[in-house]
């Protein structure tokens, strides 16, 4: 079992928040088509002889390429793969590129989980991040989903947005649940260094909320779905039951996964490497010798740690059973004796043999969380 993920870095306009790998204009799309089949070819071994249950076309902006391109591409990417029948294919699309017709074409092209950037249903947040549609047009886009027959249809919120109060928040959720997708993922908004939000933040021009607004706001989220019948499964990710993300799933459970385009991430146990965020190298060098990625060797304690970030952001937890298998008696202990305090104070529960972040926990998981890393590596 194997995931493939696919970086189209495309966008026809920037987002005010984003961090993420993307250059805004279309130029050399076919060149770059061509790169990424060329990559998989090149790295086609990579992943052993496992077989792929789940495809992620994320950006970026996927729904910058027209369905035939997807089509062509993950035409490729089934000759040279052994794809597993229910192989769960996910794009990102943003709500102004949706039509009826451009939907239908890519559910035949076996494409099931449509994935969209919702963010807000006010237009005035939409505006602040420079969002390129409307909310009407969201709705559009969710409703034209389920008409051609989607699903299993997830959407994405941002909350924690200047300017937004829990009410507006709450109203938000409302109308989300209203459309019967079966997956939100909301995100807090991150202020990150270097994008437009950040350099305003620099400048005075832009306040972010303060803790107990996002408390709050995040408080709504949890009851809000759950009384919409949406487990929380993971930090940011709540899915009605039967249609949690496979792919980002695997992702936290150590599934090793293929990521082609530039800036794409790839995972195979032992180590980790990361494509040039660099679109003109990455179509010249595509499929060559010439190193595209950097690369970290994962030893044993690095294991540890990825283990430790990835599984307390989840309901599933620590495994404790599988820690005393991989990480020795060392690695267990550790993990228990880190634990104590955090129970104590009720920000982490036991449940049969898995150690568990509570709703309090959630809430300050980054310094927990930071507990947890066992001294000592680069990570
Ligand atoms: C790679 S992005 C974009 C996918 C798609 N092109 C779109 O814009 O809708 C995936 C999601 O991460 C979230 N996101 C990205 N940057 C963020 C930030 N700085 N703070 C909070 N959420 C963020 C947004 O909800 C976004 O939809």
């Amino acid at each position: 079992m194997a995931g493939i993920y696919i970086h189209i870095p495309y966008c026809r306009k920037l987002c005010h928040y984003c961090d993420f790998y993307h250059v805004i204009s279309k130029d050399n799309k076919q060149p770059f088509l061509d790169a990424l089949n060329k990559e998989a070819d090149f790295r086609k071994d990579y992943l052993g002889k496992e077989t792929i249950s789940t495809i992620y076309l994320g950006g970026g902006t996927p729904s910058v390429l027209l369905a035939s391109e997807t089509g062509s591409l993950l035409g490729h990417i089934r000759s040279i793969f052994n794809i597993e029948k229910d192989c769960e294919i996910t794009i990102e699309i943003n709500p102004d590129d949706v039509t009826g017709e451009y939907l239908k074409d890519l559910k035949s092209q076996g494409i099931n989980r449509i994935s969209l950037g919702v963010q807000s249903w006010r237009d005035k947040d939409l505006n602040l991040m420079n969002r390129r549609h409307t909310a009407r047009q969201s709705e559009e886009a969710i409703n034209e989903a389920f008409n051609a027959g989607f699903t299993n249809v997830t959407i994405d919120l941002i909350y924690g947005i200047p300017g937004m109060t829990s009410d507006d928040w709450a109203a938000n959720l409302d109308k989300s649940f209203s459309f019967g997708i079966s997956h939100l993922s909301a995100y807090h908004l991150t202020i990150e260094p270097g994008t437009v939000f950040g350099k305003m933040k620099e400048k005075g021009k832009l306040e972010e909320v303060d803790e107990e607004e996002s408390t709050t706001q995040f408080n709504i989220l949890t009851e809000k779905a759950a009384a919409a019948g949406f487990v929380h499964y993971e930090i940011s990710n709540f899915g009605k039951p039967g249609f949690f993300s496979v792919h980002n799933t695997n992702y936290w459970k150590q599934v090793p996964y293929l990521g082609l385009g530039p800036s794409a991430h790839s995972y195979n146990h032992y180590s980790r490497q990361w494509n040039l965020r660099d679109l003109k190298k990455y179509i010249r060098y595509a499929g060559s010798d010439k190193q595209l990625f950097e690369k970290e060797e994962l030893d044993l304690k690095t294991r540890f740690n990825e283990y430790m970030m990835t599984s307390l952001r989840t309901m599933w937890g620590i495994d404790l059973e599988y820690t005393e298998r991989t990480f020795d008696k060392e690695g267990y202990d550790y993990v228990i004796n880190t634990s104590r305090k955090f129970i104590e104070y009720g920000l982490m529960k036991q449940e049969k043999n898995a150690l568990i972040l509570t709703n309090q926990g959630i809430m300050i998981s980054d310094n927990i969380i930071s507990e947890f890393m066992m001294p000592g590596d680069n990570s």
